[in-house]
């Protein structure tokens, strides 16, 4: 034919490509959608995990796809002229023919046009793709049920404002890639519907918290001490609320002019402590080692560390001790019943003026229920029978009481207890304590039994973590000192 127009024979070649015509198709139906939705995601930030799904994991694939049969087809047609066009011997006779450099630069413009395009549209594709998979509605709402106990008690607490890969992913390229290939594993656990109820804790995969937690909070800046008011309420008639006061010794992680000393020692550069416990749920620890920065080695050992290892069923592992060894909650907190219900009490969502309503409510909220929807149901009947039963007058003079309580008692119920996802109460332990019968969190290493063979122990005092002000009193004397109201 003698005639050498890349362009044009590049758009012969597509024109007569059904792969590329079908590309073509997807693209021109798919752009408009795509563009309008990305733009206006750019502006508005679109929070609904739905529609960012379906333009950003179904849409978006389909565009690029299109765009790149487009491209293919051009390489695949059938015609006569097909079987040389891009070969090496077109090339040759291409670039070889007089005249060629004036067409060549309106056919390099062209081809460096196409190329931008595509370019920005992809990586403004990308861009927005990325953050919508970056995004908590993403990460919390689109596996509703499976991440619908973390998602709820995540939006209770201080990190409600927090994104989930802040903590779960962090910066860095690897972990973001890390964090993709078990989401992706996790997807398809969701979709066959093989994930373990409820979610196993701890999380072994997850990114240590000093690379993590310490984008945002410093230990070593951390000084002095933590004074801690709870308030608490009997299961009396008048629900009387009392007082715990506690002067907590956070401590510091020491910084050149400070000496670490307090909780926050534990995370102090020139200490590092590392622990064996006897299976992956890391709740029975019989190891400790404290390595000093001189290298001093001190083993705590419990009388009967030997035993439990032999018997322990799973593999144990040496941990080097973070954050989250006690912060294993900062933002998934599930209450016990009694902390649940002196909270809802104490923010009003519960009214103090029902008689007994403190001891009901711990009466119905601790049974075990098959479905959410049968423990609300429960819960208000209870109440209810209990209240006409015993306070008929209450109930007729001030019915709006009784509403009131039933609807705090069911939310102090429901952010934290989810039947469908196996969670119970204390389903999840909290290390950020020791409990009432001190053998969780903190005592797990505290407990007076940890010995170093020149008999030093890990301490028990109660001195060593805090300054015990008042526990459940009505009117502690140190709140009104502190008021002012005493001296
Ligand atoms: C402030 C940091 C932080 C934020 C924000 C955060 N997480 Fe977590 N998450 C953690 C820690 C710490 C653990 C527990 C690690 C452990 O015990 O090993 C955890 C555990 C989990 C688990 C395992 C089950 C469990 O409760 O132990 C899931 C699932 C989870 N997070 C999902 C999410 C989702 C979804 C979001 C966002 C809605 C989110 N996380 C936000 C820190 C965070
Ligand atoms: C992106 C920043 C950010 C990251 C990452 C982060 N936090 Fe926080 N954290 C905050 C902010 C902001 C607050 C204060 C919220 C408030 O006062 O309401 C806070 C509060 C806290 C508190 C006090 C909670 C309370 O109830 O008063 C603790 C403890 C804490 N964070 C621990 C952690 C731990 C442990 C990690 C790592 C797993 C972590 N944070 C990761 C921003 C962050
Ligand atoms: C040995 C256990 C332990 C370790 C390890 C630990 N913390 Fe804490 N942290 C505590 C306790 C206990 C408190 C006080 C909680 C309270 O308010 O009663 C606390 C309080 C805090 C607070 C709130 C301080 C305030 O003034 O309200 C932040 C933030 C915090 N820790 C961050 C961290 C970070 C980040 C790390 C890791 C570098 C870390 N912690 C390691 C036990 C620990
Ligand atoms: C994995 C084991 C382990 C856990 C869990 C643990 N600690 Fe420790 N802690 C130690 C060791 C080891 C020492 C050093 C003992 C010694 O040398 O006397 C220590 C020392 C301390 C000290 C004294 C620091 C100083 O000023 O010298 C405080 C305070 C403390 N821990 C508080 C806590 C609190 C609060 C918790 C729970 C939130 C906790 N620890 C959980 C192992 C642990
Ligand atoms: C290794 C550190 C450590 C030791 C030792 C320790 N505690 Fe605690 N204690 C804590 C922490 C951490 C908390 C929880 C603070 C919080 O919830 O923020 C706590 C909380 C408490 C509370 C308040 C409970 C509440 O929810 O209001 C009481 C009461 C208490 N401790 C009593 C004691 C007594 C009594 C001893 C001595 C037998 C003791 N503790 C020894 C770390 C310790």
């Amino acid at each position: 034919m003698g005639q050498f127009d890349m362009v044009k024979d590049f758009f012969l070649g597509i024109s007569r490509s059904r792969i590329s015509f079908i590309g073509g198709m997807l693209v021109t139906i798919t752009a408009p959608f795509l563009l309008t939705y990305m733009l206006a995601d750019t502006i508005w930030h679109i929070k609904n995990p739905y529609s960012g799904a379906a333009v950003y994991l179904a849409l978006g694939p389909v565009f690029l796809g299109g765009l790149a049969m487009v491209f293919i087809g051009a390489f695949f047609f059938r015609g006569e002229r097909d079987t040389h066009l891009f070969t090496f011997e077109y090339m040759r006779r291409y670039f070889t023919k007089p005249g060629m450099f004036h067409r060549l630069r309106k056919n390099i413009f062209l081809i460096v046009l196409l190329t931008s395009v595509n370019v920005a549209v992809f990586s403004m594709f990308l861009y927005r793709a990325y953050h919508y998979m970056e995004s908590t509605s993403f990460c919390g709402q689109f596996c509703h049920t499976v991440m619908q106990p973390e998602h709820t008690a995540f939006q209770n607490s201080a990190h409600s404002r927090v994104a989930c890969v802040e903590c779960h992913i962090g910066s860095g390229a690897d972990w973001f890639v890390k964090s993709k290939i078990s989401g992706a594993r996790q997807l398809l656990a969701v979709v066959a519907d093989t994930y373990p109820t409820p979610i196993v804790t701890p999380v072994h995969g997850l990114r240590p918290a000093r690379d993590t937690c310490e984008e945002c909070h410093r230990p070593e800046l951390f000084h002095g001490d933590k004074l801690r008011i709870t308030k608490r309420f009997l299961p009396d008639e008048k629900n009387s609320a009392v007082h715990d006061v506690l002067l907590m010794k956070i401590g510091s992680a020491g910084d050149r002019a400070k000496s670490s000393h307090g909780i926050h020692w534990h995370v102090a550069p020139e200490n590092k402590i590392t622990y064996r416990s006897t299976d992956h749920s890391r709740m029975v620890i019989p190891e400790v080692i404290l390595t000093e920065a001189d290298g001093t080695q001190t083993v705590f050992r419990t009388p009967d560390a030997d035993e439990l290892f032999e018997e322990a069923t799973s593999a144990d592992e040496m941990r080097e001790m973070d954050c989250i060894d006690c912060h294993n909650r900062p933002s998934h907190i599930y209450l016990l019943p009694d902390d649940a219900l002196d909270l809802k009490l104490a923010a009003g969502n519960i009214p103090r003026d029902l008689p007994y309503i403190k001891r009901q409510a711990m009466e119905v909220i601790t049974v075990s229920y098959e479905t959410s929807e049968l423990a609300h149901d429960a819960i208000t009947n209870q109440l209810n029978n209990w209240y006409k039963k015993n306070y008929p007058q209450l109930v007729k003079t001030n019915p709006e009481l009784l509403d009131r309580a039933i609807t705090g008692v069911i939310a102090a119920y429901s952010e934290n207890v989810f039947p469908k996802m196996k969670v119970e109460w204390g389903t999840y332990v909290n290390h950020i304590t020791h409990g009432p019968d001190f053998d969780i969190g903190c005592f797990r290493c505290h407990d007076d039994m940890h010995e170093s063979p020149d008999g030093k122990t890990i301490s028990a005092d109660c001195n060593t973590c805090h300054t015990l002000l008042a526990i459940e009193e009505e009117d502690p004397a140190i709140l009104r000192t502190l008021q002012g109201q005493e001296m």
